[in-house]
């Protein structure tokens, strides 16, 4: 693995329904990115039990993860696919920068706030120091670069926020060890293209969600072409033809999300979708939709399939990526805790 290249991580919660969001919104990226950065993937378990989790579940899910990053064509040699507990350096720095975190970022935190709904006082802990442990991942290895969907941008934003309050509050012991006055960089977000934020077939202005309970406003990565087509045909959209033209889109969020959706699957811009559909009837538009939604997303979900059949070989490629992420974490988190003033061997 050539070291000189930016170091990238990202990470995606084994919670089950993998869907389109996540595809366009973050794993198309990761695929993207490794030709340029050194790449590390994580499945985030840690994330995932921040809410409960049937245990048998979570085993099936956190290889699913895995098996579609490889379907989709990450490349667990070159790069590094891990799951998130394995190293165990993510739990001992969020907890760290638990410390180094103020209640008030993380009460400001919509996610927290969304996810926990009425029932604050009965969120577990975990959920609340969610976006600490999310830095820790980042910053466990000083990750400069973090492709993630929209959704995630104000969690980016608190894992900055640590990085310089760390690297400010401890300056002196950090200069005094003789580390680089940036010990942490401040990793910045990569949310680009027609699709950062899918949003759901059936209301335009709530996101493509896995735990929405109706799974008609989702495309599963896993779903059959006949459940696409069916999807698309019955999504909601709008009486008026597409239009010809991006800002022609103002305020019809439906036909937005689908012109987006189309345009990050064929690989064109959203004005390029709309200079070949415009003026055409949703009808027309949904069957061509539909047509490279199954092509892209029909021998993701096969080899997906195909590789869940041989839970082994998932396994090994995770303890093989722990093994590697282990040894670019292990010399960060001991001179982290040299910083701090933590004893270490
Ligand atoms: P999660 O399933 O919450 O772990 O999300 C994994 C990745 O998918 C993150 O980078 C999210 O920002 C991204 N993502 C999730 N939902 C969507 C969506 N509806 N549109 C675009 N990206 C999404
Ligand atoms: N919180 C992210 C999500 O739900 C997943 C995640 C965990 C992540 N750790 C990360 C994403 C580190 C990027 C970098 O989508």
């Amino acid at each position: 693995m050539a070291s000189d290249k930016p170091r990238v991580f990202s990470g995606v919660q084994p919670t089950g329904n993998l869907h389109l969001g996540n595809y366009l919104g973050a794993i198309t990226k990761f695929v993207a990115l490794q030709e340029s950065h050194e790449c590390l993937y994580c499945v985030v378990d840690l994330h995932a039990i921040t809410v409960w989790q049937e245990p048998k579940e979570l085993e099936h899910n956190i290889r699913e993860v895995t098996a579609a990053f490889l379907a989709s064509g990450i490349d667990p040699k070159a790069h590094i696919v891990f799951n998130q507990s394995r190293v165990s350096g993510h739990a001992e720095l969020a907890w760290v920068f638990n410390c180094v975190a103020r209640m008030g970022w993380l009460n400001r935190m919509t996610q927290f706030k969304e996810k926990a709904g009425k029932h604050r006082e009965n969120a577990s802990v975990g959920l609340f120091a969610y976006p600490n442990l999310m830095a820790a991942d980042i910053l466990l290895y000083r990750a400069t670069h973090v492709p993630v969907g929209d959704d995630q941008k104000q969690h980016l934003e608190l894992s900055r926020d640590i990085a310089q309050k760390f690297n400010t509050d401890f300056a002196e012991s950090i200069s005094s060890h003789g580390f680089a006055e940036t010990f942490f960089p401040l990793p910045e977000p990569l949310i680009t293209g027609p699709a950062t934020r899918v949003m759901s077939l059936r209301d335009g202005t709530s996101k493509m969600s896995k735990s929405d309970a109706s799974d008609m406003t989702r495309i599963n990565m896993m779903d059959d072409a006949d459940a696409i087509a069916q999807k698309f045909r019955k999504a909601r959209t709008d009486p008026e033809p597409l239009p010809s033209e991006v800002a022609g889109l103002e305020g019809r969020p439906e036909a937005e999300n689908l012109v987006g959706i189309y345009a990050a699957l064929a690989g064109v811009s959203k004005s390029d979708a709309l200079q070949e559909f415009g003026g055409a009837q949703f009808s027309a538009f949904k069957q061509a939709l539909t047509d490279v939604a199954v092509e892209v997303l029909g021998p993701i979900g096969a080899e997906t399939r195909r590789l869940m059949d041989d839970p082994a070989y998932i396994d090994s490629v995770l303890s093989e990526g722990a093994k590697r992420a282990h040894t670019i974490a292990d010399p960060i988190l001991r001179e982290t805790k040299q910083v701090v003033g933590l004893l270490t061997d």
